[in-house]
């Protein structure tokens, strides 16, 4: 018998993919293979009879891989398993920002009497503009990065792409109505808005910061649905207030960032689907048992 451990609930669709050889706990304490989603790793005893941690999700950033490579325990991500709830995400996010959606959903919470002609005679105050004919920029073209593109395309939007590791896979997947940028700093003075789908790791730490923000159209909207720690923070609420950046919206809130006009946050919904849970789920548990019996 092989022993799973869960940190986090892991969808029981994905967890009735282990065959008869496994039994699944919340103690580690002896797991040959951990499922974990979004719990902080870094500061856990790792089990001697682990082999493998499977991240039921794409970021890794909360496991601690260079102390899992030094004991020979392999870490899987689930790679696209979550790229379509995080797509749908993203859109919502462009049409928050654009329409001013939040603003006019909390502003119409507060009207008392007469509402309908108090609509008619505020609404103004929000209007919005349209995303179809506008510039967005999609950084990091990974399997969410590629379908984020292909949908703002479909949506009227044209896209420019970046991404310094695009792969062969990616460059079939992506509407050859794309066109793809080799540096970062070409495709920002011509976007509207700007997607960020890049991994956290110590090389894109803060990469979002005033150096390109300047390069950045006057007003330009910056998504934010990887990681806040790929936004320099100071940077971001200087380039905020000067109105180099028009909004932000992200789905990583910070202290730094919650409740300030122009920051649009929501609380890390990308991947918060039935349908994506059960994916991820399902993916990390069959890498799991593929490696753990096959190697
Ligand atoms: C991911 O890394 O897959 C998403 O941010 C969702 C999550 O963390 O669960």
């Amino acid at each position: 018998m092989y022993k799973i451990g869960t940190l986090n609930k892991i969808s029981p669709v994905g967890l009735a993919h282990l065959s008869d050889k496994y039994t699944v706990s919340d103690d580690i304490s002896e797991a040959n293979g951990i499922l974990v989603r979004s719990q902080d790793m870094h500061e856990m005893q790792l089990p001697e009879s682990l082999l493998s941690i499977a991240r039921a999700g794409a970021g890794v950033n909360n496991i601690p891989l260079d102390k899992c490579a030094d004991a020979g325990i392999v870490v899987f991500n689930t790679p696209g398993a979550n790229a379509n709830a995080v797509k749908e995400l993203v859109l919502g996010g462009l049409f928050l920002a654009a329409r001013n959606i939040p603003a006019g959903i909390a502003w119409a919470g507060t009207l008392t009497e007469n509402v309908g002609k108090a609509v008619e005679k505020g609404k103004s105050q929000f209007a919005g503009t349209e995303i179809k004919g506008k510039t967005l920029g999609v950084v990091g073209l990974g399997a969410i990065g590629v379908l984020v593109a292909n949908a703002a395309a479909d949506l009227g939007m044209k896209v420019i792409g970046y991404d310094p590791y695009f792969s062969v896979k990616a460059a079939h997947n992506l509407c050859s109505c794309i066109e793809v940028k080799e540096d970062v700093k070409d495709l920002l003075p011509l976007c509207d808005y700007i997607s960020i789908h890049v991994p956290a790791m110590d090389s894109t730490k803060g990469m979002f910061n005033s150096e390109l923000f300047a390069l950045m159209k006057d007003g330009a909207i910056l998504l934010n649905f990887s990681r806040d720690k790929l936004v320099n923070e100071a940077n971001l609420l200087t380039a905020l207030e000067a109105g180099k950046l028009g909004k932000y919206v992200t789905d990583f809130p910070t202290d730094g960032v919650l409740n300030k006009e122009n920051i649009i946050c929501l609380p890390h919904l990308g991947a918060s689907t039935a349908e994506a849970e059960d994916n991820c789920a399902t993916m990390a548990v069959e890498q799991t048992m593929d490696y753990i019996e096959n190697g």
